[in-house]
This record gives structure tokens, sequence and C-alpha cells, in this order.
């Protein structure tokens, strides 16, 4: 189990690779909407003579000519043919088209008298002068049109010659459907606008006009816009569950590196008492703990398996209690009947660790580790594989942190020493195997 300062660590670490992909996301979707507002600023034209594949208008006469004015008083003198020009704008393009208008040129004499589907800025050259009006003419009144007009009877002309245009401008209300033209499909992509226009002739030539126009992309359209659709979502949902998962390891993590804590420090009071009444063994425990560990770490044992001896070794002599001071504080050679009493500890320790349910072993390291491999130890003369593989190693770990210290009646051993010890001692006192794993390691250990 890693430590919370180790998950806190990693967490953070996915925090900032995670950030930095959004930083990535948001940089790149940011190119993308500059990209899309240029796009989408960008003033269009369309000409009758340009060849386009996103917009197309089309200005042509539609249906009959309308002979309404033709006996009529005030143009007596004159055959007056109106004709219905219908202009289709289309949308084929990907985007949402907007902002358009349509500026046609008047290149003969005539007079506008309708237009729909849209507003009409006329403007109109009187002696030089330009004139120039917005009307709607579904709906105007005569009083205010400043424009030169001549009624035929109770509709209205208005005379336009060479070089007078006019703009014409779709609706923008909801539900005139004309504005924006979407391209979705086949009827949304279209819209129609009308003007009535009379002349002597009838045939007016409308086909020089200009439009301009904007396309409107979305930013969430196309492949890279339907790419961030996914993205950006994805990485919110993932940044969530991520900090949920966190919270949960974190809090979890926190817990058992506490329970964990708690079990160290346990065992750890547990091998000071064992230590306790023993002068010349102050902490050997904790040491004997260690090496065995490294021992078994050294044999190929899992990881759990390892604690297991570390916590048996730490427990290995807790008997210790029943020991008296005088014997096991002596700091000459002990007698024959000192090591007979002496011998307690090791089922006496193991009385008080078997009830340990969550690791048996412990009672086994605390009632063996005086076994010798050739059945010459104490308490049960077990001998071989007979005795637990946790007793052996301990046995082998103890023997080391006992030879490895000065004693009042004995020097340390020299490294060279111990490992002629060991080697004597493997095969009779101590298991073969351990001993081969144990001195090469025995250097390490040293160092
Ligand atoms: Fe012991």
């Amino acid at each position: 189990m890693g430590s919370p300062e180790n998950i806190k660590t990693l967490i953070k670490r996915t925090f900032i690779v995670l950030g930095i992909a959004f930083a990535i996301i948001i940089i790149s979707f940011v190119f993308h909407v500059i990209q899309i507002n240029k796009f989408n600023q960008q003033e269009r034209y369309y000409t009758s003579d340009t060849v386009s594949m996103d917009v197309t208008a089309d200005i042509h006469p539609r249906g009959m000519l309308t002979d309404s004015w033709e006996k009529n008083d005030a143009f007596e003198d004159m055959i007056i043919n109106g004709k219905i020009y219908e202009a289709v704008i289309t949308n084929n393009s990907k985007c949402l088209l907007s902002d358009w208008q349509l500026r046609v040129n008047i290149k003969e004499s005539c007079w506008i008298n309708n237009a729909w589907n849209g507003t009409v800025e006329i403007h109109q050259f009187v002696d030089g002068q330009e004139k120039s009006q917005t009307i709607d003419l579904r709906d105007y009144n005569i009083g205010d049109i400043s424009l030169d007009y001549q009624l035929a009877g109770q509709d209205l002309l208005i005379p336009l010659n060479s070089g007078d245009y006019i703009i014409y401008w779709p609706y923008t209300g909801n539900d005139s459907g004309e504005v924006p033209l979407k391209s979705t499909n086949e009827y949304s992509g279209q819209a129609y606008i009308g003007l009535i226009l009379y002349s002597i002739s009838g045939d007016n030539d409308l086909s020089d006009y200009v439009m301009t126009y904007h396309l409107n992309q979305s930013y969430f359209s196309g492949t890279f816009g339907t790419l961030f659709l996914i993205i950006i979502p994805a990485w919110i949902l993932i940044m969530l569950v991520f900090a949920v998962i966190a919270w949960i390891v974190i809090g979890f993590e926190s817990t058992m590196y506490y329970q964990s804590q708690i079990i160290d420090d346990m065992f750890s009071i547990c091998s000071k008492l064992a230590d306790e009444k023993d002068y010349y063994h102050k902490d050997h425990s904790n040491r004997v703990a260690k090496y065995a560990k490294k021992i078994a770490e050294a044999m190929g044992m899992d990881k759990q398996d390892c604690n297991v001896v570390y916590y048996g070794a730490l427990l290995h002599n807790i008997g210790n209690y029943a020991v008296p001071e005088r014997i096991l504080g002596k700091s000459s050679k002990l007698t024959e009947e000192d090591e007979k009493i002496i011998q307690v500890h090791t089922m006496k320790g193991a009385k008080l660790v078997e009830d340990v349910k969550s690791m048996p072993q412990a009672s086994s390291a605390t009632l063996y580790h005086h076994e010798r491999f050739d059945g010459t130890g104490y308490p049960t003369g077990k001998k071989g594989e007979e005795i637990p593989l946790i007793a052996r190693i301990i046995s082998v770990a103890d023997a080391y942190d006992d030879i490895s210290r000065d004693r009042e009646y004995r020097k340390k051993y020299t490294l060279d020493e111990m490992k002629t010890f060991f080697k004597e001692k493997s095969g009779t006192w101590y298991d073969p195997f351990i001993i081969d794993v144990f001195l090469k390691i025995i250097d390490s250990i040293e160092e």
C-alpha cells in the first residue's frame, strides 16, 4: 500500500497531465474559433458572372406580362407592360447564409410598382441629385414618399432611369423564413424575392445585379467542430470521474495508511518490550526483523510474505517477559542452568501470540526460532523442513545480529569470520538454502 503522499503525488501528476491536455484542447479551440470568426466576417459578393458553388442568385422574369395600366388614362399615349421578376437565392453551402442583400442596377427606364418578401431601398437620380428611400412597397403612405412618383389610380409607380438602383433586403423576422438562410434542406436553402417592374417595352434586362452576403459557420460544425463537440464534454466527464475516484482513493488510502501505521507502531512497541530487559541486545528484535525481511526478499518471497516474516521477527523474543532480568542482563557467558531458563521464552512467547488470527506464522516464528536444521535445537527438536520456513529465516538473522556485536566474553566477528561461521553451520544449525541466499547479501547488509 503506497503512502497517502505517494497517492497524492500520483493524483497530482494525473491532474497535471489532464490539465495540459485541457490546455491543448482549449488553445486548439481558440484557434479554431478565430478561424471560424475570420470566415464568418468575410464579406462575399455574387454577380451573374460569378461561378460559385456556395450561393447562387438568379433574377428572371416569371409568368405572363401584366397589362394593368395599358388603358389607364394617365398613360394613354403609352403602351405600358409590367413584368414580374423573381429572384431565387439558393444556399448550397454547409453554412448559414446571413446578412444578404441584392443590388439591382437599372439599365432602361421603367417603373417599380411592387416588391415582396422584403424591403427595398430605392436610389433615384433626379437632375443629377440622388434621392433614396427605404420603402415597404406592400405597406406605405403616399404622403411619406420622398421620391418622384406617379399614381395610376391608387397604385404607386416610382420611375427609375438608367443609373438608378434598388437595394433589396429580405425580411429578417423569424416568421418570414428568409433570414437566416439555412442550407440543411432543399426548401429552407432557397429564398424567393419578387419585384414588378413596368416598362414601355416590358423587356427590362435585370441581369446586372450584385449580391453581398456572409456565410456563418457554427463553431461545432465540420470535422474539427464535431471533434470539439465530442472532446470537450468527454474531457469534462473524464475530469469529473477522475476527481471522484481520486477523492475516494485518497480517503481509502489515508485510512489504510493510518491503520498500517498503527500496526507498525504496535509491533514496534512489542519488540521494544521483548528487548527491554536484555541490556546487551537493545533494539535486537528490530534489527533481526530488518535482516529477516532482506533474506525473505532475496529468496524471492512476495511482498505480503516478506511482511509476515518482518512482523514475525519483531515478535520472535516476545516471550522474554518470562525470563528473569538477572539472566537476560547477564554480561558473562550463560550457565547451563541459565540456558534452560532462557529457553522458556520460546514457548511463553508462542503462547502469547497464538491468538493472533491475522498472522498465525507469528506463533511459529516465536516457538521455533531456536530450532536447528539438524534437530539439535530447542524447544521441540524439530529438524529440516519440519521447522517452519519463517523460523529458519529468523534463526539466521538472529545469529547474524548476535555475532556482529561485541559481548563481554568475546569480540564481534569480522565479515570473513561471519562467512566462515555460516558456511560451517550450513546444513547443521541452519538451512543450507537460506545460508546460500544470505551469504550473497551479507556484504550489502554489512554496508
Ligand atoms: Fe530468542
